[in-house]
């Protein structure tokens, strides 16, 4: 048996994107569990960039199973308009299969996140107005629809009917948002939706599970990141959807006892998009400078991200709740330069040392970041292509993390191509 889940360690955008391509290679079959199109991975390969908002990276590779399962949410104009760039960009994408109990995403989700992020002010969330918070919240108040129900013309045609009346009413009463959406219009526009879609749809469970029987190599994809999990992050400002390892069970229809390995992506800093307390962020010229050098700027709405400095009280609570097996390091190159870099390695309130990740988001704002001081490397690293090759300065501060969390580090990137990937440890 040989299963992997790979989790964003921090706020998401970790590079989840780079690693995901790297191990997708020797995997069979590639299946995302949670979230929907919030998320955004970018892959270099072969001088080519592609933008990933729903489909599994795996589908680079032209021989892997790619899977969409029942916990992710799908905004089906956005998944067809991937499948058509990547069919433009010469990507076979017939391997892609979708879970009949994936929730759809619909215009009036998305209605509906915007109106509700306005009507909260400064209290807003800073989400990325996909409709992924309202899809979520119809699917657990047992109104939502289902790709099932998507694909049949008399389930999709009644259930239409009384939703959209519905969500009319919410809008226009609730928010006075006066967008009325018509029944008419959007039935055509998501028949249409159905029927290109309705041959990816296949049971993801029995074709996982049946895979894992056969001994295939499986990876599971997460998106975003711990600190965002509904559960498990800065709540509220999190997502609607469980970015955590145990996610990719409830996501893809599999017990526990069929996961082997979880890895944690971490950037060799941090980042966060959004509202909400972040206790190493940078509010200075080298925080401009770190997002400035990484990109720091959101593939799917390009909002440019808060930067800060590598928190080890967030990997150890990402080692603890997702029960990290192993660190995947990426854009260690963008902190080539610094004279001096800095890990948080616990916080001070109100005198005293905390060493585990606060639930109080009030304690967490007045938390003062503990620093240990290390000096930088000044050497570019980009084309280093053997750890033992890497600055010893960079060294010490991979072997630092790894002490700091208790998890040994297997994969370290300088890159984002394919080949500036530095493999400590094998994960297959
Ligand atoms: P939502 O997922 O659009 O509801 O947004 C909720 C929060 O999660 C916001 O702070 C978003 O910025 C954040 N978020 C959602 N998806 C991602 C992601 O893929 N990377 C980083 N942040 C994300």
């Amino acid at each position: 048996m040989s299963t992997v889940v790979l989790v964003g360690a921090q706020w998401g955008d970790e590079g989840k994107g780079k690693i995901t391509d790297f191990l997708a290679w020797q995997a069979e079959m590639v299946v995302r569990y949670q979230g929907g199109n919030n998320a955004g991975h970018t892959v270099v390969a072969n001088g080519q960039t592609y933008k990933l908002h729903l489909i599994p990276s795996g589908i680079l590779y032209a021989d892997k199973q790619c899977l969409i399962g029942n916990g992710v949410v799908i905004d089906p104009g956005v998944l067809l308009q991937e499948l058509d760039t990547l069919t433009e960009q010469g990507v076979n994408t017939s391997n892609l299969r979708i879970s009949p109990r994936a929730h759809v995403i619909f215009p009036y989700h998305q209605s509906i996140d915007i109106a509700e992020e306005e009507s909260k002010g400064n209290l807003r969330i800073g989400t990325t107005c996909r409709g992924i918070g309202p899809a979520y919240t119809d699917k657990a108040s047992r109104v939502g629809m289902r790709m099932i129900e998507l694909v049949d013309q008399d389930e999709l045609a009644e259930n239409l009917r009384h939703t959209i009346e519905a969500k009319n009413k919410v809008l226009s009463r609730l928010y006075g948002v006066e967008e009325f959406f018509e029944y008419n219009t959007m039935l055509e526009q998501y028949t249409g939706y159905a029927e290109r879609l309705k041959k990816y749809v296949a049971d993801v469970s029995v074709l996982v599970n049946n895979a894992i029987d056969r001994g295939a190599k499986v990876l599971f994809e997460g998106a975003q990141g711990t600190l965002l999990d509904l559960d498990h992050g800065t709540y509220p400002y999190v997502t609607s959807s469980h970015p955590i390892a145990a996610a990719a069970c409830l996501g893809a229809g599999l017990g526990p006892t069929r996961i082997n390995t979880v890895v944690g992506v971490a950037k060799a800093y941090i980042t966060r998009v959004g509202e909400g307390p972040f206790p190493t962020e940078l509010h200075n010229k080298l925080g401009e400078l770190i997002r400035e050098q990484g990109f720091e700027f959101g593939t799917t709405t390009g909002r440019p991200r808060r930067c800060g400095w590598y928190d080890a009280v967030i990997a150890r609570y990402a080692a603890r709740v997702n029960g990290l097996t192993y660190l995947a390091i990426t854009k260690l190159d963008v902190l080539s330069g610094l004279e001096t870099l800095k890990i948080c390695t616990g916080y001070r309130y109100k005198g005293e040392i905390i060493n585990d990740f606060p639930a109080s988001l009030k304690l967490l704002a007045q938390c003062e970041p503990v620093y240990h001081e290390f000096p930088g490397w000044q050497e570019d690293i980009s084309a280093v292509t053997d750890y033992n090759d890497l600055p010893q300065a960079a060294k010490d501060y991979l072997k630092y993390l790894e002490e700091l969390s208790g998890v040994p580090v297997a994969i370290v990137s300088v890159g984002a191509e394919r080949d500036q990937t530095l493999v400590l440890k094998k994960i297959f």
